[in-house]
């Protein structure tokens, strides 16, 4: 099909989404067009600074040439292959994210297998069906709990919803799966408490992304991975988007040094073609079990292709000192916008997963920000989130203070910074 980039107008395209797609979620009133670098273009010509990079998947922003030499390159070549059989990237870049996890945690022994999927809901379900798996070989069908921390996010799926630590996402679809615990983050006792020999994981994000931007503390993933051990329950990880580069370093949990058993990859895995990805300890490689899991789409050649070529671009490009320096600026921007506008609550956040927490609504302020060309992800309600891509510099950082500057000035004042204001909105 040909189309014509000039021949609909913005309002047609935004009317026939509002007819056609479930209104699931609460959409900005802007039609893209295309993007490059750091920036998005509507189908107008005007141009946005990306700080939302689709929720954390485009890392390296939009139209890198590397990715789309690679894309173009694997398209003409095989795009997707059943599973049973055997092609270059898979395997190749399975080898490479292990290497990577190779003494990232210090004296831990790294991980060395791979499972793929497409989405981060569905790694999620792919790792609580290896715990249980794992569990029901080895001590029988009682040892099937999971502990999972409050405020936590792992998907939409009945398995990875089951374990998302926010009622408001499970409400309407109780009851999910049984024996899920929850627990407050950072509080030991209730770990403590929570985990016994019926426990097959414990499911941690090391930085609660979605529910906010809070981090685990070390003493408490210390903790996860003492009880684990004593209680021969797998520690997972779900990395999906505090991982791959995103803190400045390829895994978060590199700063605690915990190592999990399973670590959770998703979002920008495969440089904006779906892919996902469990990796696991040497001892749980055969834990899943033939024929007792799969994935259709899962690890297609073009979306290996593309993975690698992401971590290479990362790694030749120099991303992650990037990642850091620009981080660290980002965060000492947040904390003088804090200090200077009383709508602030708070700052926080590590490398380019920061967030700023508001004293009221953020969504208007999001759309304030998108009519003067800067778009904000707002999550919770009142939570300006910040997950741009891995290419952000300092001038980008400035001119995004700038508008924030302003508006949180207006805000601070009790004007309105927006015409509607939306005060909910799910946001991964
Ligand atoms: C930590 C975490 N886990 C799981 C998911 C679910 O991933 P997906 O939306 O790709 O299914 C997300 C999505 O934001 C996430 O942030």
């Amino acid at each position: 099909m040909d189309f014509q980039p000039q021949d609909e107008t913005a309002d047609s395209i935004i009317s026939r989404d509002n007819e056609y797609l479930l209104p699931v979620y609460s959409r900005y009133a802007v039609a893209l067009e295309r993007g490059e670098g750091v920036y998005l273009y509507d189908t107008d010509g005007r141009r946005y600074l990306d700080l939302m990079a689709g929720l954390g998947v485009n890392a390296l922003g939009h139209a890198h040439p590397r990715m789309v030499a690679a894309f173009a390159d694997q398209a003409a070549r095989v795009v997707h292959l059943s599973p049973q059989y055997s092609s270059r990237f898979p395997g190749k870049l399975a080898e490479k994210l292990c290497s990577l996890t190779q003494g990232a945690a210090g004296a831990g022994s790294g991980l060395s297998g791979v499972f793929y999927s497409t989405g981060g809901s569905e790694a999620v379900e792919g790792a609580l069906k290896l715990a249980r798996s794992v569990a029901h070989k080895r001590f029988g069908a009682g040892k099937y709990g999971v502990v999972s921390l409050l405020g936590s996010y792992h998907g939409r799926t009945y398995g990875s919803l089951s374990v998302t630590g926010q009622a408001k996402y499970r409400d309407d679809f109780e009851p999910g799966l049984p024996g899920v615990q929850f627990i407050q983050r950072n509080n030991i006792a209730e770990l403590r408490a929570a985990v016994n020999d019926s426990t097959c994981a414990i499911l941690v994000e090391p930085i609660l992304g979605e529910g906010g931007v809070y981090e685990c503390t070390r003493e408490f993933l210390a903790e996860a991975r003492r009880l684990a051990d004593a209680h021969n329950a797998l520690l997972i990880f779900d990395e999906i988007q505090c991982g791959l580069g995103r803190t400045g370093r390829w895994f978060a949990y590199e700063s605690y040094g915990i190592e999990p058993d399973v670590l959770i990859l998703g979002k920008p895995l495969g440089g904006g073609v779906p892919l996902s990805a469990i990796l696991v300890k040497k001892e749980f490689f055969h834990g899943l079990g033939l024929a007792k899991h799969g994935s259709t789409l899962g690890g297609s050649p073009l979306a290996c292709r593309l993975g690698l070529e992401f971590l290479s671009v990362v790694e030749e490009e120099n991303l992650l000192p990037q990642v850091r320096e620009t981080g660290a600026y980002l965060r000492q921007q947040l904390l003088a916008l804090t200090e200077a506008h009383s709508f602030v609550v708070e700052a926080r956040g590590q490398g380019l997963l920061q967030a700023l927490e508001l004293r009221g609504p953020g969504r208007p302020l999001a759309e304030a920000a998108l009519e003067q060309g800067v778009m904000l992800n707002c999550i919770q309600g009142n939570i300006i989130r910040f997950l741009p891509s891995f290419l952000l510099k300092r001038e980008h950082v400035d001119t995004a203070i700038a508008v924030l500057d302003k508006l949180l000035r207006e805000a601070s004042a009790g004007l309105p910074v927006a015409p509607q204001a939306a005060t909910t909105m799910a946001s991964v």
